[in-house]
């Protein structure tokens, strides 16, 4: 673990990583090359900020963040950890512990959330071939040419390198669907094993996805009770993907029921398409319903709800949130991938984000894919997601600002059942630090994850972005997240 480099003198147990300094605006020449001096000099295990500890202290913990900025906006928050879990948050905390941090009034968080993502085909860009069209439906040509080519060790390889990404961009739990048309099943036992494997690091939901259609693909059925026995998280779906709209109700009807069956939640891909009359989400609010399967079932993309008439989605809204089905949109696929037969104007694809938020239903931001036959950028960054959410949703009020890291961080949790997750007491001890002062400036740099940490443990660790600058009168060095306005 990390936290093992900054001593090995058992009798230093309390540490200040005087690198993080307070946050203040338009801090000039000094301060800067302050910060960039006590970085290098912790990182090179000669801290001349490390003091001994107070024996007076009466509680020991293994881990304190001090003076954090909460993403709900409380300041000058301390959080004392041990075994894994939150002990305690609050203001001037008398305690030690084996390692401390001082962030300096920058933002603390849960950890980033990807509850839409595809591991299996992660990292695969240009395999066999690149998408010269762009389009959803020769990404789905590529990845069937791919599948035969492909083995158990190169999957798992993939999604392990991009775990590794991820971890490092302080996301540190994915859902993925994972493709049950294969009938070796190969990314199945993969991933099964990856989530063993990164669990100390990162929790891994599989969704068992019929990429080729539930009722079109032969053997589907067959291998998704495979995919089940062999401990698969959710069942997925892709109705919009059947031969007809009958067929895709009739698929949404049999996953639920399925689902419903063996006690598990539901994730489908649904209604992605510009097509305004593809409304599976209307059947699959309508079977959560009569299921009894409220808050456990999840419609992904659901983009045709950008191209739906007004008075239908009037309609439809109410009903899914009296399924309290969870929303998820893909906005960086979404807005790649729809539209696509359009001249001008050109729709952005995205569903009514901000529309469903104010009904009431759990909305959170996916990544969808990384580097792979349907989007060739990524870089397991939520906070880029969250930004082209913010920007393809016209989501620029304060507020709704907001919510779009909530989106990524909370709502995402939510949405995918996290157990553990959240800021208070009894949580687990999982966080994010992040070079900003607080969620929408997060948002905006989209910020170094200055330390990433795991049931209390230092996982990961980035220096600030500090920049030599040679402009006459200007400063020597910048770091820009330091530059933001002090809105206080
Ligand atoms: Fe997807």
């Amino acid at each position: 673990m990390l936290d093992q480099w900054v001593t090995d003198d058992n009798d230093i147990t309390e540490i200040r990583h005087a690198h993080l300094l307070p946050f203040r605006k338009n801090r000039r020449n000094a301060d800067t090359k302050l910060v960039t001096d006590t970085w290098h000099a912790t990182c090179g295990k000669t801290n001349r900020n490390i003091r001994r500890s107070n024996k007076e202290h009466a509680v020991t913990l293994d881990l304190i963040l001090r003076n954090a900025t909460l993403p709900d906006g409380r300041r000058g928050v301390d959080i004392g950890c041990a075994d894994g879990l939150i002990k305690t948050v609050g203001p001037a905390l008398d305690a030690s512990a084996t390692q401390e941090i001082d962030v300096g009034e920058r933002l603390v968080s849960s950890p980033f959330i990807d509850p839409h993502f595809h591991l299996d085909s992660a990292l695969s860009l240009g395999m066999p071939r690149f998408n010269q069209s762009g389009t959803l439906l020769e990404g789905i040509a590529i990845w069937s040419d791919l599948k035969p080519q492909l083995t158990q060790d190169a999957i798992l390889t993939r999604a392990q390198r991009y775990c590794d990404m991820a971890i490092a961009q302080g996301l540190l739990a994915i859902r993925t669907h994972v493709d049950i048309c294969d009938d070796r099943l190969l990314a199945v036992e993969a991933l099964a094993e990856l989530r063993q494997r990164i669990k100390p690091y990162l929790d891994l939901q599989l969704v068992a996805f019929p990429q080729n259609g539930f009722l079109r693909y032969p053997r589907a059925a067959e291998n998704l009770t495979r995919a089940i026995r062999r401990g698969i998280d959710v069942i997925g779906g892709i109705p919009h993907f059947e031969r007809t709209m009958a067929d895709g109700a009739a698929s949404v009807r049999a996953l639920c029921e399925i689902a419903a069956d063996n006690g598990m939640p539901v994730d489908m891909h649904c209604d992605e398409s510009d097509d305004p009359l593809s409304r599976h989400v209307e059947t699959l609010a309508a079977e959560t319903v009569r299921l009894g399967l409220e808050g456990r079932v999840t419609g992904s993309h659901l983009t045709s709800m950008h191209s739906m008439d007004n008075y239908y989605v009037s309609k439809l809204i109410p009903l899914m949130a009296e399924a309290d089905l969870r929303v998820i949109a893909n906005p960086n696929i979404n807005i790649t991938l729809q539209g696509r037969q359009d001249t001008y104007p050109k729709r952005r694809g995205m569903t009514r984000v901000a529309e469903l938020h104010a009904a009431g239903l759990t909305v959170a931001f996916g990544q969808d894919c990384v580097m792979d036959p349907w989007y060739p950028l990524g870089s397991a960054d939520m906070l880029d997601v969250a930004h082209m959410g913010l920007h393809v949703g016209q989501l620029t009020g304060r507020d709704a600002m907001k919510f779009c890291f909530d989106a990524v961080t909370s709502n995402a949790a939510r949405v995918i059942g996290l157990e553990g997750y959240g800021l208070a007491v009894g949580c687990n001890a999982d966080f994010v630090v992040l070079d900003a002062p607080d969620p929408i400036e997060a948002l905006r740099l989209r910020a170094t994850r200055l330390y990433v940490i795991r049931r209390g443990k230092v996982i990961a660790r980035t220096a600030p972005r500090v920049t030599e600058l040679a402009v006459e009168g200007g400063p020597a060095v910048i770091n820009i997240a330091t530059y933001g306005p002090n809105l206080g």
